[in-house]
């Protein structure tokens, strides 16, 4: 696994986050270095989704990055008749996601579309996958592609949302930002490369409260929300139809 330094040369001048060729280049160990909990969530998700996964429905990754979730729900449902829809605006990202997932799941029925999540159509869904992709999203629209989801689930279906969170209480979002940075300088980041990708991503990704969360996916229609996993300010709630 290629480590990531992106962020290791001081710079006066720090771009916006984007998802590219360099990105892409080191993203499992970018994942795994930044996000508690995250190799957890990625097989997790797949014990969940086996329940929700039904014979001949469509399992969406929205935002699908390399493809890991839609490898863990393959790995734990082995259901041919799935048909797995990846998506995301990455050209780096899919290009490296479908030589991914022609490796490790050559059987399986898979469509790999480079394009904004907003545009996609949902069909015939048991289980829809939004890992830690919500949250690059312009918060107006968050709700339309939630909306858009739920009509394309089928009855029992899941969405699988994974985010990380803010809290309304300053001193506890405080202490949450503090115990992620821990979390990065035990996994060998500088505090040069924490402030350095916290300058990148702070016009590009906006997290939101967990209230937040719930009341929009209420307002979308999902009858019942769980919050099925936290590590410090990153969870992942799965909202059912
Ligand atoms: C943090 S990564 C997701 C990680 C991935 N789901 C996983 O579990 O490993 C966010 C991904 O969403 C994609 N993305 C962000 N906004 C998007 C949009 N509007 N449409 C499609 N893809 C988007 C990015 O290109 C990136 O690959």
């Amino acid at each position: 696994m290629k480590q990531d330094n992106l962020f290791s040369i001081a710079s006066n001048d720090i771009a916006d986050f984007s998802f590219d060729a360099n990105v892409a280049d080191v993203f499992p160990d970018m994942l795994r270095r930044s996000i508690p909990g995250y190799d957890n969530i990625i097989s997790l998700l797949g014990i969940l989704s086996h329940d929700y996964a039904k014979n001949k429905t469509r399992v969406y990754d929205l935002g699908c990055s390399l493809g890991a979730a839609t490898l863990s729900i393959h790995r734990h449902t082995s259901d041919l008749s799935l048909r797995h829809i990846c998506v995301d605006n990455s050209k780096p990202m899919i290009k490296r996601c479908r030589s991914k997932l022609q490796r490790h799941m050559p059987a399986a029925s898979v469509e790999l579309i480079c394009d904004d999540i907003q545009n996609i159509k949902i069909e015939n869904a048991s289980v829809v996958v939004l890992n830690f992709t919500l949250q690059f999203l312009p918060q107006t629209m968050r709700l339309q592609l939630l909306k858009t989801i739920y009509h394309g689930l089928n009855k029992g279906g899941a969405l699988i949302l994974s985010e990380k969170l803010i809290f309304s209480d300053q001193a506890t979002h405080q202490q949450f930002i503090d115990w992620h940075h821990q979390f990065k300088r035990a996994n060998g980041y500088s505090d040069l490369e924490i402030s350095q990708k916290r300058l990148a991503l702070e016009n590009v990704m906006i997290p939101d409260t967990l209230e937040q969360h719930r009341k929009r996916l209420a307002k979308a229609g999902f009858s019942q929300t769980w919050q099925w996993f936290q590590a410090f300010n990153f969870s992942s709630l799965i909202a059912l139809k």
